[in-house]
């Protein structure tokens, strides 16, 4: 039997390696979980271990913030420590983070095979971190799980050899289909925030490019403080540690828009799925409303995720204060039958077949 090894260490990596975990504890196979301590703060990590009912992880490395080198080889260096030790036949790691790149790395160059869930996407901007860190890991990579047919032509088009690439959809939609009526049981964060269904905006955002840069850090809010005076209704924001930190560093501030701490994710996933529409920058929301079938309005100038353009659930916005409202009163004229191009929601299972 492999025994296999994943690594994590953000919030999205935790949602969408969740499916993943559950069917190796599922079939009883022989893994483990080595979290890098990337995201540490209570609401960015255990929050999900406990609510998605996930095993500890047997490793922490406990790496926290840093610069992109720091933080990386300070993960590097203990990962590989790890693997030394318990000399998995394969590391998974999932997504485009430092944890990944980092994680991918140490492996390879222990002729450790890797698997990278979630390859061959691209924005094809490289001033983007995470740009780089899934181009390396792609090509670090033995088993890569590409989540679309266009995925896999991208990883082609590079010239990975075709029998390393399986399509097997996105796990996102694993854990929305997994969550999403469980979510709707329980006590609801709209009521608590005193929200009408359909009646609000939902945001996020907190990428590096955007939020530490004050002019496009003010446009975001700027536009935002539009959208919701356009349509006199609530825009909840439930912000990032690293957005909350440059909006007190930069002093920007808005009466106009609800902040509210990161939430977990069964109540994200309420808030999401009942938002009139959502702006965003982040990747995971950008595929979740395209499967929850709400609006997406992306606050960036390109995408790694170029299926939710096509099929019609998200706009590219940029983070112009006009273009954001100019975007959003666009997507409220959308129909939202468009179809979800991530997958039947069993990607997980596929992934761990394709392992064992
Ligand atoms: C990281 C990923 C990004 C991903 C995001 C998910 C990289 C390069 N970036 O960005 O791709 O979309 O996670 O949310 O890997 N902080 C806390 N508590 C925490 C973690 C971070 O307060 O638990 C604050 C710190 O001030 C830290 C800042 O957030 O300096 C940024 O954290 P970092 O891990 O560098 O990047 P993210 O912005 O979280
Ligand atoms: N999410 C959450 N609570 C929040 C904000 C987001 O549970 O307050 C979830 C969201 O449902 C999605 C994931 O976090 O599955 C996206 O993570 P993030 O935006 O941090 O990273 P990205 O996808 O941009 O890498």
């Amino acid at each position: 039997m492999q025994k296999i090894a994943i690594v994590l260490g953000t919030r999205p990596e935790i949602i969408k390696m969740s499916p993943v975990i559950r069917e190796c504890a599922k079939q009883n196979l022989n893994y483990f979980i080595l979290h890098t301590g990337q995201h540490y703060s209570y609401n960015l990590d255990k929050i999900f271990f406990e609510q998605l009912k996930l095993p500890e992880a047997k490793y922490n490395l406990d790496v926290g913030s840093g610069t992109h080198g720091a933080q990386t080889g300070t993960i590097l260096r203990e990962i590989e420590k790890v693997l030394i030790q318990e000399k998995p036949d394969v590391v998974l790691v999932e997504g485009d983070t430092n944890t990944v790149l980092a994680g991918a790395l140490a492996a390879t160059k222990l002729h450790i095979k890797v698997g990278h869930v979630e390859a061959g996407l691209r924005s094809y901007d490289r001033k983007m971190p995470e740009e780089i860190n899934r181009v390396l890991a792609d090509h670090c990579s033995d088993y890569l799980f590409a989540p679309t047919e266009k995925s896999r032509q991208i990883l082609l088009g590079e010239g990975i050899p075709a029998e390393r690439i399986v399509v097997t959809g996105n796990t996102i939609v694993d854990a929305v289909y997994q969550n999403l009526s469980i979510s709707e049981g329980r006590t609801s964060p709209l009521h608590e925030l005193e929200l009408v269904p359909g009646d609000y905006f939902l945001v996020t955002a907190h990428r590096q490019e955007n939020v530490d840069v004050k002019a496009r850090f003010e446009g975001i809010i700027k536009g935002l403080e539009r959208v919701a005076g356009a349509f006199s209704l609530p825009i909840i924001y439930p912000i990032h540690p690293r957005s909350r930190k440059m909006m007190d560093r930069f002093g920007l501030k808005s009466a106009g828009i609800k902040f509210i701490d990161p939430v977990d994710y069964l109540s994200f996933l309420q808030l999401e799925s009942k938002a009139k529409l959502v702006l965003t920058d982040s990747g995971g929301v950008q595929e979740e409303t395209c499967v929850l079938k709400v609006p997406c309005v992306t606050l960036r100038d390109n995408t790694e995720r170029p299926e939710t353009l096509e099929v019609g659930s998200n706009v590219l916005a940029g983070t112009k204060a006009e273009n954001i409202l100019e975007a959003t009163t666009e997507m409220l004229d959308r129909n939202v039958n468009w179809a979800n191009p991530f997958g039947d929601g069993r990607a997980g299972e596929r992934i761990v077949e394709i392992l064992t």
